[in-house]
């Protein structure tokens, strides 16, 4: 369970932190023996001048890890956290989602793009999405923020969440893709832009968007979501306007690309249905 979370955090932590995050718990380790660890375990005598240094070493080591600390922590924390949840009921969350329909739609797919499609996403993203706009983390829509203080219970929002990621993705988009967009957008997405630094999108959301698993439920299913409202949501975050992303992952990628790149994106990933 552990190693699988780790392995998990490492891909999440990839762009911002490489290698580095494996290379920490082994320093833990090799530390423990030394002198540190002898004098926190209340031994009266010290350990030789010289396998303190090397201890030293060791311990300025980790200190300079600790950056990589904090976000691997941070890291750990959400997928244990959404890894552990127990799941909602998506037969309760039918009667539950009777408000949030009128404007996501009954089966999630909705028929303006202001609305994202919440069919087919992840129960523990909807869950997220709305506790953060109830708490003010995320704070780029009032209508919707109005909505998320309805849901009187984490209980509930997991009930919603379960019916709505239960609902198929209709096949339709809303808007006509440019082809020529459509292209330039799947390159983006694939390959990213190695001129400016941006990292593929394939890399956390999965191949033509639809996700990585159920179990890394942190990267949204994006592919087939409505390219306005993907074209919101980019610029938010570019912006600052959206600033709920973990370890500021997305706002990271956000500031790194053009008004173009995100046009094109966003046809591409609109025109990702199931
Ligand atoms: C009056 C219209 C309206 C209603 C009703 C509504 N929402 Fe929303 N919802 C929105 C809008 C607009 C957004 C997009 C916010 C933005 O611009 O980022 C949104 C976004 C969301 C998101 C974020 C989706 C994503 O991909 O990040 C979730 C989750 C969500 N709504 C859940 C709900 C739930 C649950 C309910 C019912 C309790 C509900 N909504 C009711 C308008 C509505
Ligand atoms: C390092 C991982 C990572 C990469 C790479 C990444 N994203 Fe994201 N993205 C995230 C995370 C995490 C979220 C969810 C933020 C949250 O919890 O609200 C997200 C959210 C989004 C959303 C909002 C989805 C919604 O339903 O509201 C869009 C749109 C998006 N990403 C597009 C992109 C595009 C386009 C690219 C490539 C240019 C990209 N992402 C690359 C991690 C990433």
């Amino acid at each position: 369970m552990v190693t699988g979370l780790v392995a998990v955090c490492a891909n999440i932590l990839h762009q911002n932190v490489g290698r580095e995050l494996i290379a920490v718990p082994v320093r833990i380790r090799i530390a423990r023996p030394c002198a540190y660890g002898k004098h926190a375990g209340g031994a009266a005598v010290a350990a030789p001048v010289e396998n303190n240094k090397g201890c030293i070493d060791k311990i300025m080591k980790i200190i300079s890890a600790v950056t990589t600390m904090v976000f691997s922590v941070f890291c750990l924390l959400a997928v244990a956290g959404i890894a552990h949840a127990k799941g909602g009921d998506a037969k309760l969350g039918k009667d539950k989602a009777a408000l949030c329909a009128g404007c996501h739609g009954d089966d999630g797919n909705s028929m303006v793009a202001d609305f994202p499609r919440l069919a087919g996403q992840y129960e523990s993203y909807i869950v997220k999405q709305v506790r953060d706009f109830q708490s003010g983390h995320r704070a780029n829509n009032e209508t919707m923020a109005g909505m998320a203080a309805t849901v009187a219970s984490v209980q509930d929002a997991k009930d919603i969440g379960a019916y709505f990621s239960s609902k198929k993705m209709a096949k339709q988009p809303l808007t006509d893709v440019d082809k020529k967009l459509v292209a330039k957008g799947k390159k983006l997405f694939e390959k990213g832009n190695p001129l400016t630094g941006v990292y593929a999108c394939i890399n956390c959301h999965g191949a033509r968007g639809k996700g990585k698993s159920k179990d890394i439920s942190v990267f949204p299913r994006i592919g087939g979501q409505h390219r306005d409202y993907l074209i919101k949501e980019l610029k938010d975050f570019r912006a600052g306007r959206r600033a709920n992303d973990p370890a500021g992952m997305m706002t990271a990628i956000a500031r790194k690309i053009t008004d173009k790149e995100i046009m094109a994106v966003a046809n591409y990933l609109s025109a990702q249905l199931p």
